[in-house]
Formats: C-alpha cells, sequence, structure tokens
C-alpha cells in the first residue's frame, strides 16, 4: 500500500499510530534542528516533522527535498505543542521514520498555495499546476457534486441519459459553428453542436419522453466571463407537457440543488414568473437582479418642451433614484458620467436630480427645470431626501441597457450584490422573432423551433409582416441575480407551424428542406407536443461556486481568445494534413 491515511484525515484521536503518506512537498522550514514539511495531496495538508531523535539518512532526504517533490512519508502521529488552528489536521504532525522521493521536481513557475503568486497567463499555461491548489480542487470537486445531484434528481424523475453525436450539421443557435472537415467526403464539413436541440427533439419523435444529458456545447462568439467556446449544459426534454409542468420540475431540480449544496431554501413555494415586457419596462433586462429595487422610472412624457434638447429629442428618458447617494462628489458624478459612456454602456452622457436634507432638489439641468419640475419628479420616483436620481436619456433600446447597467454598477457599488443571497426567477413570454434593421428580416429570439403561443398563432399565421414582432413565444428563461442561467420553450410539434416559421424567417421552401428536411420529415410520423430547457452547466457552477467567471469551474478553459495556453491550440495544420483533406490556407494579407 502505497498510504495508509491521506494528508488531510489525521486528528488527536490519531496519536500514537503509525501510518505512511504520501503525496507533494508544499514547503520545507529547515530549522537545523528540526526540518518541517507541509505534505499536500487532494484531502489536505499535514506537517511532517523531522526532529532531533530521526535517523541520520532521514534528515539527509528531508534536507534534499524541494517544492513539489512527491514523496511517501512513514511515520507516528503525535500530538503537536504548537497547534495550528487554521488547519485541519493544525493538532497533528507526524514524526517522520523514513522518507522516500517518489519523484523530483523542477521549481514550479508559482507558488502551489491558497494564493498563488502567479500571474493569470502563467497559471493557465501550467494548469495543471494551478489544478493542485486547494481552490481549484475545491471548485472541482463543486462541479463534481453538482453533477452527481443533477443526475440523481433527473434519475428519480424517469428522465434518460441518452448521448447524441458531436460531429453534425449545422444547427440555428445563433452563433457560429466550430466546423470539422471530412476526409472521407472531401469538400464537405461537419458542424460541432451549439447545443443538441434538433436531436432532443427527435428523441422525443422517438418516444424517450424524458430526456437529459449534461453535455459540451460549442459556439464561436465573443468571449467574456461567463462564456466559454466550449461549455457544458444539462440539456433536457420532454413530451406531453406544458409550460408549467416543465417550469415545476426544474424549479424543483434548482431547489434541491440549493438545498444540497448551499442549505439554502426558498420562502415562496413559487419561483417568481415575470413577462419579458415586464422585466424590460422595470430593470431593462431579460436578466434581471430583483435582490434590490432602483427600478426603472419611464420619464419620457414628464420632461419634454423645456427646451433641454437632449430630453426633448430622445426616444426615451429614464430613471432610477439611488438611495442615499445625494452627498455623491462633483468627482463621483463625473466617474458615473465616464461610466455611463464606455462604448459597452453607450450612453451620452448623464443627468442627475440630488435631494438635499433640507428636501429641496438640485440637478445638472437645473437651467430647464424649477424646483416645482424636479419636485413632482421626485415625488413620482419616490425620492427620499439624501437620495440621488439617474437619468439617461436615448433610442429606447440603448437607453434600457445602458440603464441597465448603470443600475447594476450602483447595486455593485452599494453593496447590494453579494455572492451569498440568491433571487430566482423564470422571465416568460419572449417576443418570438426580433427584427434586425441592418439585413432586414426577422431572427427567431430563442431558436427556429421555438412554439408561438397560442394565443398568438392567428398573427403568427396573418400575413402582416409588423404583427409578427408583437407575437410571443412559448420561451422561458431561468435567471438568478442578473445571470441567465438557463433557457428554454414549448417548441412546435406541427409540421405547418415549423415551415411558416422557416417562412417567416426568410426560408424558401428548398432551403428550409436541404436544412432540416429531417425534422420536417420526422414531425411527418406523430410528433408528440414537447418542450424543454438547457442549463449552462459552468455557470451553475460559479453561481454556487460564488464566482463571476465560469472558468474557474472548467478543469481545462480557454482565455479570452479562445487559446488553450497549456496544450497551444489552435495551431497551424502539417503541410500534409492539409493536402490529405484538400484544404488551402489563404495567406493573412500583409
Ligand atoms: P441557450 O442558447 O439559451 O439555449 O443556452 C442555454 C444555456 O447555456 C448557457 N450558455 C453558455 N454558457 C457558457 N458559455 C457560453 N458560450 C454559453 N452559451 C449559452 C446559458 C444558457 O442559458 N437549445 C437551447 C435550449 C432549449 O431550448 O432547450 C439552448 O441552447 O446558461
Amino acid at each position: 500500500m502505497f498510504r495508509t491515511a491521506t494528508c488531510g484525515e489525521l486528528r488527536l484521536a490519531d496519536a500514537d499510530k503509525q501510518v505512511t503518506l504520501a503525496g507533494w512537498v508544499q514547503k520545507v522550514r529547515n530549522l537545523g534542528a528540526m526540518i518541517f514539511i507541509d505534505l499536500r495531496d487532494r484531502y489536505g495538508i499535514t506537517q511532517i516533522t523531522v526532529d532531533e531523535h530521526a535517523a541520520a539518512e532521514v534528515k539527509a532526504v528531508a534536507e534534499s527535498l524541494g517544492r513539489e517533490y512527491v514523496v511517501q512519508v512513514t511515520g507516528w502521529v503525535a500530538e503537536r505543542s504548537a497547534k495550528n488552528p487554521k488547519m485541519e489536521t493544525g493538532e497533528v504532525e507526524i514524526l517522520a521514520e523514513a522518507i522516500r522521493v517518489l519523484n523530483v521536481s523542477e521549481v514550479p513557475p508559482f507558488t502551489i498555495e491558497e494564493n498563488s503568486d502567479g500571474g493569470d497567463d502563467l497559471r493557465m499555461k501550467y494548469r495543471y499546476l494551478d489544478l493542485r491548489r486547494a481552490p481549484l480542487q475545491r471548485a472541482m470537486m463543486l462541479r463534481h457534486r453538482l453533477a452527481q445531484q443533477v443526475r440523481r434528481y433527473l434519475d428519480e424523475k424517469g428522465f434518460m441519459e441518452i448521448e447524441t453525436p458531436y460531429l453534425i450539421k449545422s444547427t440555428p443557435e445563433g452563433a457560429r459553428d466550430f466546423v470539422v472537415p471530412s476526409r472521407m467526403n472531401l469538400g464537405e464539413f461537419y458542424a460541432l453542436p451549439q447545443s443538441p436541440q434538433t436531436f432532443k427533439q427527435l428523441l422525443m419523435v422517438s418516444g424517450y419522453d424524458r430526456y437529459f444529458q449534461i453535455v459540451r456545447c460549442f459556439r464561436d462568439e465573443d468571449l467574456r466571463a461567463d462564456r466559454q467556446p466550449e461549455f457544458t449544459q444539462v440539456d433536457c426534454e420532454m413530451a406531453f407537457v406544458e409550460r408549467e409542468d416543465v417550469l415545476e420540475v426544474f424549479e424543483g431540480m434548482m431547489r434541491t440543488m440549493f438545498a444540497q449544496t448551499l442549505g439554502v431554501t426558498f420562502e415562496s413555494d413559487r419561483f417568481p414568473r415575470m413577462s419579458w415586457t415586464e422585466a424590460m419596462e422595470r430593470y431593462g433586462s431579460d436578466k434581471p437582479d430583483i435582490r434590490f429595487g432602483m427600478e426603472f422610472n419611464d420619464m419620457t412624457a414628464w420632461v419634454k418642451g423645456h427646451d433641454f434638447v437632449v430630453f426633448d429629442g430622445a426616444e426615451y428618458v429614464g430613471g432610477i433614484c439611488v438611495p442615499g447617494c445625494a452627498s455623491y462628489t462633483r468627482k463621483q458624478l463625473d466617474g458615473l458620467t465616464e461610466f455611463v459612456k464606455r462604448p459597452q454602456v453607450g450612453a451620452k452622457g448623464l443627468v442627475y436630480v440630488r435631494r438635499e436634507a433640507d428636501g429641496s432638489y438640485k440637478s445638472s439641468v437645473d437651467k430647464f427645470y424649477a424646483q416645482e419640475d424636479l419636485a413632482a419628479w421626485g415625488e413620482r420616483v419616490g425620492m427620499q431626501p439624501g437620495d440621488l436620481l439617474l437619468i439617461l436619456a436615448g433610442a429606447k433600446k440603448q437607453t434600457l441597457a445602458a440603464l441597465c447597467a448603470l443600475r447594476l454598477e450602483m447595486g455593485d457599488r452599494l453593496g447590494l450584490r453579494p455572492h451569498d443571497t440568491f433571487a430566482p426567477l423564470w422571465v416568460v413570454d419572449f417576443p418570438l422573432l426580433e427584427w434586425d434593421d441592418e439585413t432586414q428580416r426577422y431572427y427567431a429570439m430563442h431558436h427556429p423551433f421555438t412554439s408561438p403561443k397560442t394565443e398568438d398563432m392567428e398573427k403568427f399565421f396573418s400575413g402582416d409582416m409588423r404583427a409578427l414582432g408583437d407575437v410571443r413565444a412559448e420561451a422561458y428563461d431561468f435567471v438568478v441575480n442578473g445571470v441567465e442561467v438557463g433557457g428554454g420553450s414549448i417548441r412546435i410539434h406541427d409540421g405547418e407551424v415549423q415551415s411558416r416559421m422557416f417562412e417567416v424567417l426568410g426560408f424558401t421552401p428548398e432551403e428550409a428542406q436541404a436544412q432540416f428536411g429531417f425534422l420536417l420529415g420526422a414531425f411527418k410520423y406523430g410528433a408528440p407536443p414537447h418542450g424543454g430547457i438547457a442549463f449552462g452547466f459552468d455557470r451553475m457552477c460559479s453561481l454556487f461556486g460564488g464566482s463571476d467567471s465560469i472558468r474557474d469551474f472548467i478543469a481545462f478553459p480557454k482565455n479570452n481568445s479562445g487559446r488553450d495556453m497549456m496544450i497551444d491550440a489552435p495551431s497551424p495544420l502539417a503541410a500534409s494534413q492539409l493536402d490529405e483533406l484538400q484544404i488551402a490556407v489563404a495567406k493573412p494579407e500583409a
């Protein structure tokens, strides 16, 4: 046996036992008469002590040890005189009798401890070393536990785990595909799935009425803290269901995970449901963080006709009332103006109104508005003395988005968005279609398989192109703390509705047949009513792990340019490989 105990398990009750441990040397402290070694494995750290009674050869080996050497130590568990309450094993030490070096190590490029001295890039390059650190090991363990909980819950509910292929034909989920050339079919390409969407729907046609899969998805899109080019979904589909049946099963799953992982339970027996329209009007976002107020006030109708051109010319003027921030200095307000003018936020400027302690109002637009005007606004938005009203104006869509960013920023500054409080909700009734001015056509807001709401079916089939923009979808997102954790819909299961959808999206019948013939074909053979959802599993992990970045919960993630710094991918192919695939790479222009 290599070891009789791990580095995380020995306690005072084990005193006087002879044990053998194996692990990595985190640190060696040589005090001359005594040598202390911190020995680490996945389970923890145990102090090994080589004292004056140790044999000369044991001392010699201990003196030769470097960081990250792999060693096996046999010795006796003893009570420590200087206990370390910060360590789980801090009451004991192992008095070494024998130390065997199992492998040596070069000096690692950064310290492998709770907090490392290595920068991001270096740690990504040596990810296998970073993964030795306790924070990453905790993250991997959390991910493992969450995956087990998902499997257990869904298995108990009768879901079957079925794998679907990775080499497929493009599925339209809105991002670009990663493509794979086929050697056996020269000039032809597979696409890696953006999700198993069409396959899970085909499984419903095949009668597997409760399917799930913890599955990798691939999307070639711009990366952010909560996006990776390959990520994992908990992908689910059910037949013979309506929206509420789906929401109930998956609300149950999320509740179970919150309870089992964090011990968090929720008072209400139903997560709130908010329509997309309401979410946009109150929070300017389809993924609102509803843990705090500062809801939007549509001020458009109140502010016009005072010769202030910014407001007079604006499609939308909206304000949020920030409690207790009237004392913001000129500099702080300038800082906020800078914030809203950032390209990612996109506002042109910021108007503020402060309500002073004496109840009077002061604003950056005093030139145009009298005290009574400001007081009328203040009253309508519920401003108390000491509050600050922040106002943005412009085109509606952009201004809602900018005001949303400002609201979240203020929420962060006021400490209203901690990692240990959770406000889940379902956002429902999304628009079915989104109009794109540039290409002058509609796009599916979720994906082309999402069913219009029954009430809106007539509008959907009417020839009125403009009315199509008002058709609502039977689509839903699961949102927590401003993060879209999952999304899904009730699907179209009728060939005629599906054909109309493709038509609305600008496909000719021939194009629809060429791309989705298999699905339209399947719908001719008895497709049951069905619907489903997919959760972003990496996002679930970061939510439960209290981090904004999903990278920390992926063993081998890509960086922001989509590179794996460790294996150095992507990389050029050898000429012979390209020849075999009959692919010529155009030289990048000089
Ligand atoms: P959707 O595209 O909304 O739906 O994706 C579902 C969930 O997957 C997560 N997600 C991502 N996570 C990390 N990196 C990414 N690049 C990324 N993109 C998406 C999000 C999102 O809510 N087939 C449909 C689901 C369905 O209709 O059943 C789909 O994929 O958390």
